[in-house]
């Protein structure tokens, strides 16, 4: 369905009313006080006009900004107010797809946007800031979120009766802590909502100082390879269900070993695995004999390599059988030398 957002009327009626917004001006302060003023490159999603690019950019003089909107109305403001200034770039991009390639940042901002997108995409996109953010990096987002039930957002239209009679149509609130707990789970630290009224919160999480550039910055990616048996014709699902198991033998092994596991116990490459993408690859081999010699090879070389055997009771004749492994997280190149060789499955 195609967002109100791109209309002309709809972006000009937000702009009127944009400065009458309750609260704005203390959780934009709150922003400002949180970020550093000596960030240097700086992205705003879902700018409009470029209201919060100019106040991050007024706060942190050395910076340069990039702002992404899709609508032609915003974008054509936003350049209008800062023609002749080469410190701020807009680019045109709707947030339900990936971002592009922009390059890094030290700050990434946005204000009431996110909030048009729906929740998976939510995640992705944080997901995507995380990844574009230097270490030390800030992702604030002022945003609109859920209250946590009806008498609540009746009270908040109320509180902004004056400027908004009815709910905007493209709005997909999410509550503040399913948001924060995403944010936590990709990697972000000292996350929390900094500043809050009624729907309007604050939202920061910051990209650790000692956190490693991502796989495709590193000389060697990371990834889990997962070796599975072709021989046995397993349905589709029960492949599923043992590479499943074989991948996170890694840490449920831990777990079941010591009831508790925690980052600093695993390298630094595991670490680093796990708050990037956590790429995994399935190969195949073909008999019980090659998935052995695979096994050995991987214990030889010193990685870690979890071998999965079936108990058969559902499959395979009631016999115990070997149907899978899992080598790594590891880097690819010592990963390599045991399956480059592999069919992919
Ligand atoms: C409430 S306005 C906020 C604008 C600006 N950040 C501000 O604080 O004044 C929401 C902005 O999100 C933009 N927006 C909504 N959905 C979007 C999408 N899918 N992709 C890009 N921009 C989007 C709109 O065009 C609009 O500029």
């Amino acid at each position: 369905m195609p967002s109100e957002w791109l209309s002309e009327e709809h972006a000009t009626a937000y702009l009127a009313i944009k400065n009458e917004v309750p609260q704005r001006a203390a959780g934009e302060s709150t922003l400002l006080a949180e970020l550093p003023k000596e960030s240097k490159r700086i992205l705003d999603l879902g700018c409009g006009d470029g209201h919060l690019l100019k106040l991050v950019l007024q706060h942190c003089p050395d910076a340069v900004g990039v702002g992404l909107d899709f609508s032609p109305a915003m974008l054509r403001r936003a350049r209008e107010q800062w023609h002749g200034d080469d410190r701020v770039q807009f680019v045109e991009h709707d947030l339900e797809q990936p971002l592009s390639e922009l390059g890094t940042f030290d700050a990434v901002v946005s204000s009431f946007a996110i909030h048009h997108c729906p929740h998976r995409r939510k995640r992705e996109l944080y997901q995507e800031v995380f990844d574009r953010l230097n270490p030390g990096g800030f992702f604030c987002n002022l945003e609109h979120v859920a209250s946590p039930n009806d008498n609540v957002h009746a009270a908040f239209m109320k509180a902004i009766s004056e400027i908004e009679t009815g709910e905007d149509p493209s709005n997909q609130l999410l509550d503040v802590e399913t948001q924060l707990q995403w944010l936590r789970n990709i990697g972000f630290e000292d996350v929390d909502c900094y500043w809050k009224w009624r729907e309007l919160g604050l939202l920061i999480g910051k990209r650790s100082v000692s956190s490693l550039k991502l796989d495709e910055s590193q000389e060697f990616p990371l990834k889990q390879v997962i070796v599975m048996r072709h021989d046995l014709k397993m349905r589709r699902g029960k492949q599923i269900a043992q590479g499943a198991h074989a991948s996170m033998s890694f840490l449920a092994n831990r777990l079941r070993q010591k009831e508790s596991v925690s980052l600093n116990e695993l390298t630094v490459d595991q670490q680093q695995w796990l708050k990037a993408r956590f790429a995994k690859i399935c190969c195949r081999v073909n008999s019980e004999e090659e998935l052995l010699a695979i096994h050995d090879a991987a214990v030889e070389a010193g990685l870690e390599v979890h071998l999965i055997v079936d108990s058969g009771k559902t499959e395979f004749h009631g016999q115990p059988t070997k149907t899978c492994l899992a080598i790594g997280p590891d880097r690819s190149d010592r990963i390599d030398a045991i399956t480059g060789h592999l069919e992919l499955l």
